[in-house]
């Protein structure tokens, strides 16, 4: 039995993000948490952002930001970026900041991932203003990757990211529990269809093959 509750945007979970802009000058974050996925290739992503705040003044001098993935051990940074607006207190001085190396937009060195984003379309709903983005270049801490010619991400619970649920806590994911495009692979090929490959993995011929690349 399902019972019916309001009408909550139930995505959830989330990895809570820090916005990186240059306001005026100065490197500020913003925590957030309506961070989205558009698209793999290209790749593309989409922050929410209330109209008032510091990061959208930010927006409004130039198209570039970041997104900084924070992991668990910097809960307190992250808690506080979204207490205080940079309109007031000095958000940079909690990180060793520096400039990203493709947009020279702001990235924090202790978050263990750092995306360089452009700006490519602004939507403006209600009090939101919502900036789609394409990821430029993105910048991972070595020891999160496999050592090869190709660089992989060796395991994103290695991450430890911080995740913000709607009870309004913070909670951190666990182990990983199957393969993409593996653990269905049976139920496809028992109907008679061809499954799909992984979008990054599978490359175009995951594309030819009928998957599609979201
Ligand atoms: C856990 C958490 C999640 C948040 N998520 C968002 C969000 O998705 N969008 C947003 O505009 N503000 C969000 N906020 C609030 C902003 O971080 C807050 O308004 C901050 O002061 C903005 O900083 P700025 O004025 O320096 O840009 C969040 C705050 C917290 C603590």
């Amino acid at each position: 039995m399902k019972r019916q509750i309001e009408n909550l945007a139930l995505l959830y979970p989330i990895p809570i993000v820090l916005v990186g802009t240059w306001v005026e000058g100065r490197a500020n974050f913003a925590t957030v948490g309506d961070c989205a996925i558009m698209g793999l290739k290209p790749a593309l992503v989409a922050v929410s952002l209330g109209a008032g705040c510091h990061t959208v003044r930010g927006l409004g001098e130039g198209d570039a930001f970041t997104i900084n993935i924070p992991s668990t051990v910097l809960l307190a940074e992250v808690d506080a970026c979204g207490i205080a607006s940079g309109a007031h207190v000095d958000k940079s001085a909690w990180f060793s900041v520096s400039p990203g190396p493709r947009t020279g937009a702001p990235c924090i060195e202790e978050c263990p991932v750092n995306l360089e984003c452009r700006v490519v379309e602004r939507v403006s709903f209600a009090h939101r203003r919502i900036f789609v983005a394409e990821v430029l270049v993105a910048h991972v801490e070595a020891s999160l990757l496999e050592d090869d010619a190709v660089p992989r991400i060796a395991a994103m619970h290695a991450f430890d990211p911080i995740i913000y649920g709607l009870d309004n806590q913070y909670y951190r994911i666990g182990q990983p529990i199957g393969t993409g495009y593996a653990e269905g692979r049976d139920l496809v090929e028992t109907e008679g269809a061809a499954p799909s490959s992984p979008p990054l993995d599978g490359g175009s011929e995951g594309a030819t093959k009928g998957g599609s690349v979201s």
